[in-house]
């Protein structure tokens, strides 16, 4: 177990103090590389797979503002996480960009350096409504890159699997916008749902080659508990790079990164780069280095995980940054979460959290 010492912080990296014990590493030998932060639990879409309409409709109750973790409550967990190892932090939701002033966030965000002094990668997953609008201020604010959800380039099958009135354009508008302002390159991700939208593999890859943008195929997950998913709905990574392949040739492209979540594949006649997230068919947990904020304040170990870590009550308590140093690295050091290594009919059922609160 690594010692805890705490040095005063300096200058305008000492944001918090500074960790001076080894970077804790988990059961299986994982360390804390990544922080996923989601700052809402709404979202003004209701994908049939994340947030059903018979379930988060008008009743539902979503969390009170005063439950939420405030900007300088989350940069100090942040801040915390980045002296234990994080160098890369993830914000999502729900849909990140309905928190008001966000940009605000990034900003503290972004002043954050790991204990070599080195910036730290921000990012950002979006369903891309508000990106157009809001992409020049987020990259002002330090904002390195995007990823942005896109299901369908068909106008109908979008507003019946977005379960909203928002146009297609509205999001391309947004993905250019991005990469316009340099949150470059954009990620698009797209939710391969097996006879729903994989009609539309083809179309996307047509449409994103040659745009610099990488569009990322995702298998179909049982996340939550609201999804209704079932295996026969998941087309895997394999069988979708063969319908890409017979149209367009592609070829391996090594990791950019240890624990690199996307399997990434180039087109021979230099049109782009796409990538596959193969979560159920070849499961990623042996790298997985990702812990997960939810909007109030609970540490999450896993996408699938039923129960988190209250470390709200933690700050609001007056905990020093020694203590929450300490606590999160214990936390981390017990982590032998490794879901999809054991997915099966049994443990579907299980009782998870849900995507909307945790984010992708
Ligand atoms: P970059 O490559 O840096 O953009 O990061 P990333 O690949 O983690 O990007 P992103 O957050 O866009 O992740 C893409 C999708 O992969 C998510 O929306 C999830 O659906 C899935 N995903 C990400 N992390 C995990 C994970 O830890 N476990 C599982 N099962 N799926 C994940
Ligand atoms: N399976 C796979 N991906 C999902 N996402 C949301 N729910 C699921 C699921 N059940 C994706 C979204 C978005 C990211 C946040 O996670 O489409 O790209
Ligand atoms: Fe919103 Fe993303 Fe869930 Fe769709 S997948 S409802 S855009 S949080
Ligand atoms: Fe990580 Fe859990 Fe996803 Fe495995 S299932 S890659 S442990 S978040």
């Amino acid at each position: 177990m690594s010692k805890v010492i705490f040095h005063q912080p300096q200058g305008a990296e000492g944001l918090v103090q500074k960790w001076a014990g080894d970077p804790p590493a988990d059961v299986r030998r994982r360390p804390l590389r990544d922080l996923r932060i989601s700052v809402t639990d709404r979202c003004n879409f209701r994908c049939t797979y994340c947030m059903p309409r018979e379930v988060f409709g008008s009743n539902y109750q979503f969390m009170p503002h005063s439950a939420l973790l405030s900007f300088e409550e989350i940069t100090r967990i942040a801040g915390v996480a980045v002296q234990l190892g994080v160098q890369k932090i993830r914000l999502t939701g729900g849909e990140p960009l309905l928190r008001k002033n966000i940009e605000t966030l990034v900003a503290m965000l972004a002043q954050l350096r790991t204990p070599d002094g080195l910036p730290i990668e921000l990012t950002l997953t979006t369903n891309g409504t508000l990106l157009a609008k809001k992409a020049l201020a987020l990259k002002q604010a330090g904002l390195s890159r995007v990823s942005v959800s896109l299901d369908a380039l068909d106008e109908p099958l979008f507003e019946r699997m977005s379960d909203s009135q928002v146009s297609v354009s509205t999001v391309l508008r947004g993905i250019d916008e991005a990469a316009r302002v340099g949150l470059a390159p954009v990620k698009v991700n797209m939710v391969v749902r097996k006879g729903m939208n994989d009609e539309q593999i083809v179309p996307m890859a047509r449409h994103f080659r040659h745009t610099g943008h990488i569009l990322r195929f995702i298998e179909f997950m049982d996340v939550g508990t609201t999804n209704g998913w079932n295996l026969d709905e998941v087309l895997t990574s394999a069988q979708i790079l063969q319908r890409i392949t017979d149209e367009f040739p592609l070829e391996p492209v090594a990791a950019g990164y240890s624990g690199e979540v996307a399997r990434r594949w180039r087109y021979t006649d230099q049109a782009g780069e796409i990538g596959l997230i193969t979560s159920v068919s070849q499961p990623f947990c042996g790298s997985c280095t990702r812990g997960r904020l939810s909007p109030e304040g609970k540490f999450f170990l896993c996408l699938f995980a039923s129960q988190g870590h209250d470390l709200r009550s933690l700050l609001r308590e007056g905990a020093s940054d020694a203590q929450i140093a300490a606590v999160l690295a214990g936390i981390w050091s017990r982590r032998d979460d490794h879901y999809s290594e054991q997915r099966g009919q049994e443990t579907v059922h299980r009782e998870k959290i849900e995507m909307s609160y945790i984010g992708g």
